[in-house]
């Protein structure tokens, strides 16, 4: 220890020596103001304090996956009173008290280390009775700030608040006539800030990033015009601040060393296929035969199904179901030698009276309720047990149970669904320091490694891959891909396509840089919603310019639109996922940044030409790797399609009609269905491939009069 604290002066004395960044402390009668390198951290006055502390409570009530958070704040104190201020070279402390409280102080220390970033936190002097706080950065009224996780309805942070607390994302979420069916049915409208993956970080136009170092619950408050106001369920925090001259170079990397994405899941595409092993197959066969690029079969129900109030439902006992899926395993050999995978489906809940519960109750391996016996929770129709991720022992044998029952069955990958769900009364029977709050927050990360370390066991890294929906901080070191969860079968901005997109660069900007979606969408209702053949054929298009094309037949497959409902689909989806096994090796070097160094795949088009101040409020568009401009179809019947041209020396081609532009500004291109509105860079490496997929994909289109 005593050699790590020398360790580090030496360091900080080292690079303080190095760089002419500097991290300064103004004190001026009772005001203070940190900056770094010009850069101004905060400016606490007695009258605007950096820290606010409060007593409060609050109630966490879960109802199938989403939360109701109830507060009451008792107490509030603000943290106005100035007691000393130190500084040396990189470092500054400064001790604070209240006018309120005579008895509380706490000391705020903020240091600058060679790894690059100024971290920050507070401890308390004394002891205290303080649960909450609010904690107030500077910010400029012209500053943007993206990214949060995965934030599916806005772009720009700006101006609004989010509360980082994973949930289900909602049905609907916004005040529109789906959210407010599903509200009336049962809380499930959802809200703009709803989602699987928070993250307590950002990034900010103003070149730097911030990571808070916890799993509380929290709001991040971007409303006001020269402050960030972050309210914590704490009376401490811990946060990292990068500061870099160029924006690419913000993104938090993956700090594990995840080999990439194989080749086989980002060539062609994964099949959503169900309901035993002969129609599996006979849809296998009818897309072969159309000549669809297929690279796997994913296969949801492989562990068979059950009947619930709410229909159909997948049997949650995590194993092959020999009656339902005869022969499977030879399916899966077979298919293998056809250089197609099989994938499967998992979650981190057993149902009440399967065998693997059965077992995981024996051994003490679910999370408990206050009376210490195994928690069973409401999922829909069914009582289900929560794996106990908290406790090694019960990770390290469920990670053994998906090695037994699904990699060693051939599985190639699987949809590792859920974690957002473990409530504040639910237990650990493992060893924790944290609060149920924070284990709720935690949960998705520890999914994520329960699967990865399935994957270290088999030595399968680089070849299995297991998709995730929930996150949080820390997932991106366990995740291989992201999926965007349950989006309507609909175009609306706030549930339906358009989201996805919003969702992969805040997501990306948040360092998990390799996501995709349910082609289509996945939440159904008839007669209210429902995929049409457009929405289905206009995902598909958009899916070829990601890394992961993968359909979804939906919760009630026969009201939707499947790339097997009639011919015409299925010829065209077969030419997309085509077009998208022949973009493969640009995909190979698209992925490759992702893990070599965190470039997110479908990037905002600031990250590439932060130079331009058109680029960065350009919310739906996204440059999938370094030379291509994608602008998806957000909207049912388009002819035509804006793109955004960013400014710059480099020039842009339509992939299809050839025409060559160049920015800043925006142009506007035909957009016949099988046709997405596309530009290379002119120059790229990639040309010569480009062109190719013109020309072998192209000639049918033709441009509106
Ligand atoms: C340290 O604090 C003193 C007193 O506020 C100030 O004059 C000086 O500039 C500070 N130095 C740094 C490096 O912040
Ligand atoms: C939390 O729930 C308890 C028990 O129902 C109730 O007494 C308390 O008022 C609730 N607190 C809040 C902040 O809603
Ligand atoms: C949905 O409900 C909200 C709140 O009750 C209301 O303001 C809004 O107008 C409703 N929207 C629609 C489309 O009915
Ligand atoms: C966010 O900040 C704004 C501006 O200070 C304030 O009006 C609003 O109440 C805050 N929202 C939340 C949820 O704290
Ligand atoms: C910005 O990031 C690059 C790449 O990581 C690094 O080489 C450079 O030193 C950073 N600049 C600063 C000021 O930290
Ligand atoms: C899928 O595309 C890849 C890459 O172009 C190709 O090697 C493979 O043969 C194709 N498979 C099928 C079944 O068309
Ligand atoms: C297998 O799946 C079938 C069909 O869904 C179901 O009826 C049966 O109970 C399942 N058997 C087991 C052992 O899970």
């Amino acid at each position: 220890m005593a050699d790590a604290r020398v360790m580090r002066a030496f360091l900080v004395l080292l690079l303080t020596t190095l760089t002419k960044a500097e991290l300064t402390q103004l004190v001026i009668g009772e005001e203070i103001i940190v900056s770094f390198d010009g850069h101004e951290i905060f400016h606490h006055t007695p009258e605007n304090p950096v820290i606010t502390f409060g007593v409060g409570t609050a109630n966490y009530t879960e109802d199938h996956g989403m939360f109701d958070v109830q507060e009451d704040i008792v107490a509030v104190v603000p943290i106005d009173r100035l007691v000393r201020a130190s500084n040396r070279t990189g470092s500054v402390r400064i001790t604070l008290g209240s006018t309120v409280d005579p008895e509380v102080e706490i000391r705020l220390t903020a240091d600058w280390y060679v790894f690059g970033y100024i971290g920050m936190f507070n401890n308390l002097m004394t002891h205290s009775p303080y649960n909450r706080m609010w904690l107030r950065l500077s910010a400029d009224a012209d500053e943007k700030v993206f990214g949060g996780g995965e934030q599916f309805t806005y772009f720009n942070l700006r101006g609004h608040h989010f509360p980082i607390w994973t949930s289900e994302q909602g049905v609907g979420r916004d005040a529109g006539i789906i959210a407010n069916i599903t509200d009336i049915e049962g809380d499930a409208g959802g809200e703009y800030y709803t989602t699987y993956w928070p993250e307590p970080s950002f990034v900010s136009s103003k070149h730097y990033s911030l990571v808070f170092d916890d799993y509380n619950y929290m709001v991040m408050n971007f409303s006001a015009p020269n402050y960030h106001e972050f309210y914590i369920h704490d009376n401490s925090f811990m946060l990292r601040m990068y500061f870099n001259e160029t924006m690419m170079n913000l993104i938090p990397k993956r700090s594990n060393y995840l080999t990439p994405l194989p080749d086989w899941i980002i060539t062609g595409a994964i099949l959503s296929l169900q309901r035993g092993t002969q129609e599996v197959l006979d849809y296998y066969e009818l897309a072969k035969g159309a000549g669809v690029n297929v690279s796997a079969l994913w296969i949801q129900d492989w562990s068979g199904t059950t009947e619930t109030i709410f229909g159909h439902r997948v049997y949650w006992n995590w194993q092959w179901n020999e009656t339902y899926y005869p022969g499977l395993d030879e399916v899966i050999t077979g298919l293998a030698q056809e250089g197609v995978g099989v994938m499967a489906y998992i979650n981190p809940y057993l149902i009440e009276g399967s065998t693997l519960y059965e077992e995981a109750d024996a051994l003490g391996f679910l999370m408990a309720d206050a009376q210490g016996e195994s928690y069973k929770q409401d999922f829909g129709g069914f009582l289900a047990g929560t794996v106990d991720l908290v406790n090694s022992e019960a990770r390290d044998w469920y990670s053994n149970k998906i090695v037994e029952n699904m990699i060693n069955l051939g599985l190639r990958g699987w949809m590792a669904d859920f974690g957002e769900y473990t409530r504040t009364d639910m237990f650990t029977r493992g060893y924790t320091t944290e609060t149920p709050a924070q284990i709720h927050n935690h949960f998705p990360s520890l999914w994520a490694s329960c699967n990865s370390y399935a994957l270290n066991i088999a030595g399968k890294h680089g070849e299995v891959v297991p998709f995730m929906r929930s996150g949080g901080r820390g997932s991106n070191r366990d995740t291989y891909l992201a999926w965007a969860g349950d989006q309507n079968v609909d175009w609306s901005l706030a549930d339906g396509v358009a989201s996805t997109i919003v969702a992969a660069l805040n997501l990306g900007l948040s360092g998990m840089c390799v996501t995709h979606f349910d082609i289509g969408g996945y939440t159904t209702q008839p007669p209210v919603l429902q995929r049409s053949k457009e929405l289905f054929l206009r995902s598909a298009e958009y899916a070829v310019f990601t890394p992961v094309m993968r359909t979804h037949e939906g919760n009630k497959p026969k009201a939707n639109h499947q790339f097997y409902s009639d011919e015409d689909t299925l010829q065209q989806f077969a030419r997309l996922t085509q077009m998208h096994a022949r973009l493969a090796p640009y995909t190979r070097a698209v992925v490759d940044a992702c893990f070599d160094a965190g470039t997110p795949a479908q990037a905002p088009m600031f990250l590439y030409f932060e130079e331009d101040p058109g680029s960065w409020d350009i919310q739906y568009q996204y440059m999938f790797g370094p030379d291509l401009i994608v602008a998806p179809i957000i909207h049912k019947g388009e002819e035509s399609q804006t793109v955004y041209i960013p400014g710059g020396e480099d020039s842009w081609q339509h992939l299809w009609e050839g025409v060559i532009v160049s920015g800043p500004g925006e142009v506007e291109v035909s957009v016949p269905l099988g046709y997405p509105a596309v530009f290379y860079r002119q120059g790229s490496a990639w040309a010569p491939l480009f062109q190719e997929i013109a020309r072998d994909f192209g000639a049918g289109f033709v441009p509106r009069a």
